[in-house]
């Protein structure tokens, strides 16, 4: 993990951007939040993109706002009966792009990332290899979060990123 200055180059911005911090308070699965699953699949995408020739910093960045929807999914499901292509799954890509786009400058690999990420849920598949990694991303890190009943935070990607914020923001 020692790539860690290189990822965090990256997407500090957008980590250390008020509203993308407010992700801490939603919880994606189980016991992660969206904040923490974001985090994660960026870092996989750009382990995964290390092994390959492809634009690492679109890879990163748009893994990071994949989903960048800002509400908590699970409580919205209750409030309103959502039905069909109007069900979160379906609809949360948009939303995310939609954000994103309101407070960061966007490439249009980035964009096609976020927005595909959920194919085949949304019908068009992704058009560029960057989109690909974070779609692959996002399936690998949501299967673990929804079959390891309790994450804990102690030795994981959640604590070594935080661990490395603080240590990278002390030395500076
Ligand atoms: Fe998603
Ligand atoms: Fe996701």
């Amino acid at each position: 993990m020692n790539d860690f200055k290189e990822f965090y180059e990256y997407g500090k911005d957008i980590i250390l951007h008020e509203t993308f911090q407010t992700q801490k308070k939603f919880i994606q699965h189980g016991s992660i939040s969206i904040y923490d699953h974001a985090i994660s699949v960026a870092y996989k995408a750009f382990t995964l993109c290390k092994k390959r020739r492809c634009d690492i910093k679109a890879v990163v960045r748009a893994a990071l706002l994949h989903d960048f929807f800002l509400y908590d999914w699970h409580l919205e499901g209750r409030r309103v009966k959502k039905r069909g292509f109007n069900k979160h799954g379906f609809t949360h890509a948009r939303k995310a792009l939609k954000n994103a786009e309101d407070l960061f400058d966007l490439t249009e690999r980035e964009k096609d990332a976020i927005l595909k990420h959920m194919f085949p849920l949304n019908l068009s598949p992704p058009k560029y290899k960057e989109s690909w990694i974070v779609h692959l991303a996002d399936d690998m890190i949501s299967l673990k979060e929804t079959f390891t009943k309790k994450i804990k935070k102690t030795g994981t990607i959640h604590q070594f990123i935080e661990n490395q914020v603080a240590r990278y923001h002390k030395n500076k």
